[in-house]
């Protein structure tokens, strides 16, 4: 059987991986700036993350949600405590997109409304809710069109007010900071602007933290460098280190129901094992500091460099807009200079790396660049 084709690859494969360094089969050495697709927030293999899951999956590696299972509960207070919504319920599943399907839906179950307001450029999942709210027509199938999501410009306040107050919204969605549009970042006075018009029609707003969340731009969740309070958050990608898992974070407001939500996979053990020593890292090593921190050289870096369009961003979550003549710069940096990065069209490289990286490599990374477009 042949594999189903839907992914372009490069022709590389790493085979071992230490910090923020890769290995591929020929014994080639790579830096990863993108952490394949911003999941790897405390490095590749670290020595913590791997004694836990072992001596987890040594012992019982998953049984069902039909059983109490500690890990979970530990891992909802760890986390309540640590991204500053400890009154919030967690709700665990595999995947982003399947943390704002379920956002979607509880949002629809609490408010008995069907519509969503979505944003121009937003990426929320490929599952059918999530992507019906992705404003990308080409991956959506004739399945997926439903007349129930409507989509505005970001940061136009004016346009979501028009839309609200045509009734019948359960909520509107948004990213922290919008990565796979190319990394453009809604305004505090946009998303504060947003709660206020949530509560005003009775709509939740539901706060998209999957590629922003768990500490990559400086804070646990991107919208809190603006003080706004999301009724629910979703979480996925640096959450477990690249151990399969989703998480919605939801408000006390909102009351469960038994049989409402449910996975057979979401929550296990081995998952709720990698997402504790993950927290266990970010705090012992200071990470969502450190992210701040290299953030801050990598923004004194390249805002001005000669390649740069432009500079957006938070902490380790950047995009560079790349001037037309530099847009084959990526493969450069990938074929001759060994450093993965991430894309958003030929125009915008984006970085995501482990939340891990040293000041030595962020500096080794812009070394490189310069050298290749002096
Ligand atoms: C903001 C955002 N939401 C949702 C998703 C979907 O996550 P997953 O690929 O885990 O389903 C992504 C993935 O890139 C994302 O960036």
């Amino acid at each position: 059987m042949k594999l189903f084709e839907v992914y372009q690859l490069w022709d590389i494969e790493p085979v071992k991986g230490s910090d923020t360094t890769l290995w591929d089969k020929d014994g080639e050495v790579y830096t990863d700036l993108y952490g394949g697709h911003a999941v790897i927030s405390v490095g590749h293999c670290h020595p913590h993350y791997v004694k836990k899951l072992s001596e987890q999956l040594s012992n019982l590696g998953f049984y069902s949600n039909a059983v109490q299972n500690h890990l979970q509960k530990d891992l909802a207070a760890r986390l309540g405590r640590i991204c500053g919504y400890d009154d919030y319920a967690l709700f665990l599943c595999n995947s982003g997109a399947e943390a704002n399907e379920n956002a979607l839906k509880v949002a629809s179950f609490h408010t008995g409304k069907p519509k969503v307001l979505a944003f121009r450029k937003a990426f929320h999942g490929r599952t059918s809710g999530a992507v019906a709210a992705t404003d990308n027509p080409k991956i959506q199938a004739p399945f997926n069109e439903t007349a129930n999501i409507v989509f505005v410009p970001l940061n136009d306040l004016e346009a979501v007010d028009n839309e609200l107050a045509k009734g019948g919204f359960a909520a509107v969605i948004i990213e922290g900071i919008q990565g796979v549009a190319g990394i453009y970042e809604p305004t505090g006075d946009f998303l504060n602007g947003l709660r206020t018009l949530c509560d005003k029609y009775g709509c939740l707003l539901i706060l998209d933290e999957i590629q922003s969340g768990y500490g990559r731009t400086g804070k646990f969740f991107a919208h809190q460098h603006h003080g706004v309070r999301a009724d629910i958050i979703t979480m996925a990608k640096g959450m477990a280190n690249g151990f399969p898992i989703g998480g919605v974070l939801i408000s006390p407001a909102i009351k469960p129901v038994h049989g409402m939500l449910g996975t057979t996979f979401g929550g296990n053990h081995l998952a709720c094992t990698a997402a504790l020593a993950v927290l266990d890292i970010i705090e012992n090593e200071n990470l969502i500091e450190n992210a701040a921190k290299i953030g801050e050289f990598f923004e004194q870096a390249f805002k001005d460099d000669k390649a740069v369009k432009e500079y957006r961003g938070k902490g380790l979550m950047i995009g560079l807009e790349l001037k037309e003549e530099y847009v084959g710069l990526r493969n450069k940096l990938l074929f001759e200079k060994h450093f993965f990065t991430g894309a958003a069209g030929a125009g915008v490289i984006r970085l995501l790396p482990s939340l891990t990286i040293s000041q030595e490599t962020a500096e080794s990374f812009v070394k490189a660049w310069k050298e290749l477009t002096v």
